[in-house]
């Protein structure tokens, strides 16, 4: 019989191991420190990136740290993205990036360097809206309007989505060209809360630019 053969740690071995890695200070520091944006002495790591939004480029230099949500909103002053939970859990802070929704409390401002980002600032201008927020307008698909930018970059998406078939976790034939259904539009939209419960309007502004009853 061979040594490796008789190596079997217990469950409980396996535990204590785990622990006393955890309390060296190699592993504590890279838990406060370097890891988690700092220098040694707690400085936070600074990057200078572009961002392209909206068809604009930007230069800024961020912590680290920095959310695309933060760098779009605390220095961008594109106000327009909300943050709601900045948890992953509302979706007011969806953006586009590279034709696809995202949420941008989720994702690191470092991480889109030369991607193409969208927010609800470059879908249309208060004399040429985009038919989407023409629609949200004419179904009164909001009341305090909180979440509607998201609800407008996600519904934009969902369109682009559905015309390049992407299928969704609701879709029965994944053979069968992709059809904006109840189903698929409620299942796809499903990221965004609204606290203010105006989802059958949502749905119809949604559905008339889509071209369908609601
Ligand atoms: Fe990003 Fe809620 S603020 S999902
Ligand atoms: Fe108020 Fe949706 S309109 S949260």
């Amino acid at each position: 019989m061979t040594g490796r053969s008789e190596f079997r740690p217990s469950r409980r071995d396996l535990l204590i191991v785990g622990a006393a890695a955890l309390a060296t200070p190699r592993a504590s520091h890279a838990l406060s420190g370097t890891a988690y944006g700092t220098d040694p002495k707690g400085a936070p790591l600074m990057t200078t990136i572009s961002l392209d939004v909206n068809a604009e480029t930007h230069q800024l230099e961020l912590d680290n740290r920095t959310t695309l949500l933060d760098a779009l909103r605390e220095h961008l002053h594109l106000t327009g993205t909300k943050k709601g939970c900045d948890h992953g859990q509302c979706g007011a802070c969806t953006v586009i990036v590279d034709g696809r929704r995202i949420n941008s409390c989720l994702t690191l401002a470092v991480m889109h360097q030369g991607d193409e980002i969208t927010t609800i600032e470059g879908l249309g201008t208060p004399d040429g809206l985009h038919p989407l927020q023409a629609a949200f307008v004419e179904h009164d698909g909001y009341q305090c309007g909180y979440c509607t930018p998201g609800q407008i970059c996600s519904a934009v998406a969902v369109l682009a989505e559905v015309k390049a078939g992407i299928p969704s976790h609701v879709t029965a034939d994944l053979n069968a060209p992709v059809r904006l259904t109840n189903a698929e539009l409620r299942e796809r939209m499903s990221g965004n809360i609204c606290r203010c419960g105006a989802y059958s309007n949502i749905a119809e502004a949604i559905s008339e630019v889509a071209g369908r009853s609601a």
